[in-house]
């Protein structure tokens, strides 16, 4: 394991685990093969591409296109396929699930043949808790069923049942992750915390979906991606791991601690309709991955006061983004007229 195919390398987690990998592996190359939709950007890796010129390239392309995804394997000899290229808003998944059923489910079938042909050591899948659906009590295995219940989460366990039957049919080398909630830096912020974080900045309204006393497992990225890592190197082929802090957070605490680290007013929480099928509860247990030797080295709340931090110095890297016509244009969709009054 060598040359790695990062899918996706241009997003949020994907560009984090990019950077921690050649940092971590002097003797690892990295090509980042991703399409840039809305959620991909270049200045995610720009450091990255400066720093290990010599070791690391960016390839534009979409998963779902079968020929694309072998030419970059044959000309980079990639021997292993990490991939974190998917739609990943569940909001965007109720209003138009079409491109999520392409990427994360037809996508994952292009990787999963291109690992097959041509006889790669590994294809590692990123998943996530969503797959088990709303969790009311307890914290669930791996060996727990699948019960997913928005577009998002049905296209990841749609993804990941392909992954396991091509390992139990074709024997591929496999191996999957579902992590929990991450933050920190380069996460697009249609996402709750740097949503909240930004507007807060701006002096504009959190709006929090239903009572917000859903609750999440805030994990700090770079944690996931050492995760990741362990697994790659360490895991069981043919095996799932779980990722997560194992605590759990509700929204409404993590909006406050948002608010007081930033210094504004408990008044900018503006409750709004909740969300179609919003699940209540996710809640993983962490035991087999803890049994690989790894440790969360952030609790939620250590990673909310980084990840606030960084957008706080980082406003470069954010204002374009939620100043451009696609953002702006996604923010009246998703949230005019949606306020609760009190
Ligand atoms: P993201 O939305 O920030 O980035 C996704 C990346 O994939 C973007 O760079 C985008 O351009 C690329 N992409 C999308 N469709 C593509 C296609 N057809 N071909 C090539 N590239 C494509 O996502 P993220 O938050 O970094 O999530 C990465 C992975 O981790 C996803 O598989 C997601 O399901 C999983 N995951 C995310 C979280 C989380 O909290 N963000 C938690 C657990 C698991
Ligand atoms: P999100 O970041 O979309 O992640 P996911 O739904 O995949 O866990 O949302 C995290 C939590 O925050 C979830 O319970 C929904 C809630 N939320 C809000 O209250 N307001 C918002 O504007 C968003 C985007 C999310």
């Amino acid at each position: 394991m060598r040359n790695l195919m990062i899918t996706g390398g241009a997003g949020f987690i994907g560009s984090n685990f990019t950077r921690y990998v050649l940092d971590r592996y002097p003797e690892y190359h990295v090509v980042v093969y991703d399409k840039l939709t809305y959620a991909g950007n270049l200045d995610n890796l720009e450091d990255t591409a400066e720093r290990f010129a010599d070791r690391y390239a960016f390839v534009r392309g979409d998963i779902c296109d079968a020929a694309g995804v072998r030419e970059t394997i044959r000309s980079y000899g990639v021997d292993t396929i990490v991939n974190f290229a998917a739609e990943t808003h569940v909001d965007r998944s109720i209003m138009d699930p079409d491109a999520f059923i392409q990427t994360d489910v037809y996508g994952t079938f292009v990787l999963l043949e291109a690992t097959r042909e041509l006889g790669l050591e590994r294809m590692h899948q990123v998943s996530t808790d969503e797959v088990y659906g709303h969790v009311p009590v307890g914290a669930l295995q791996e060996t727990d069923p699948v019960a997913p219940r928005s577009p998002y989460a049905a296209s990841k366990t749609s993804g990941d049942l392909m992954v396991l039957a091509y390992h139990i049919t074709y024997g591929l080398p496999v191996t999957i992750t579902r992590g929990a909630n991450n933050i920190g830096p380069y996460q697009y912020p249609e996402k709750v915390v740097p949503l909240f974080v930004t507007n807060a900045l701006d002096d504009l309204p959190l709006p929090l979906y239903g009572d917000g006393l859903q609750v999440r497992d805030y994990q700090y990225v770079l944690d996931h991606c050492e995760a990741i890592d362990l697994v790659l190197h360490e895991g069981g082929v043919g095996e799932i791991y779980n990722i997560g802090t194992g605590t759990e957070m509700r929204n409404l605490d993590m909006t406050r601690l948002i608010l007081e680290l930033l210094n504004k007013p408990q008044s900018l929480i503006q409750p709004v309709q909740d969300r179609p099928g919003h699940d209540r509860r996710y809640a993983l247990d962490v035991t087999k991955i803890r049994a690989l030797g790894w440790e969360p080295a952030h609790t939620c709340e250590e990673a909310i006061a980084k990840t606030v931090r960084w957008y706080v110095e980082n406003e470069w890297w954010w204002r374009p983004i939620k100043s451009g016509e696609h953002y702006q244009a996604y923010y009246r969709q998703q949230y005019e007229g949606r306020e609760i009054e009190s």
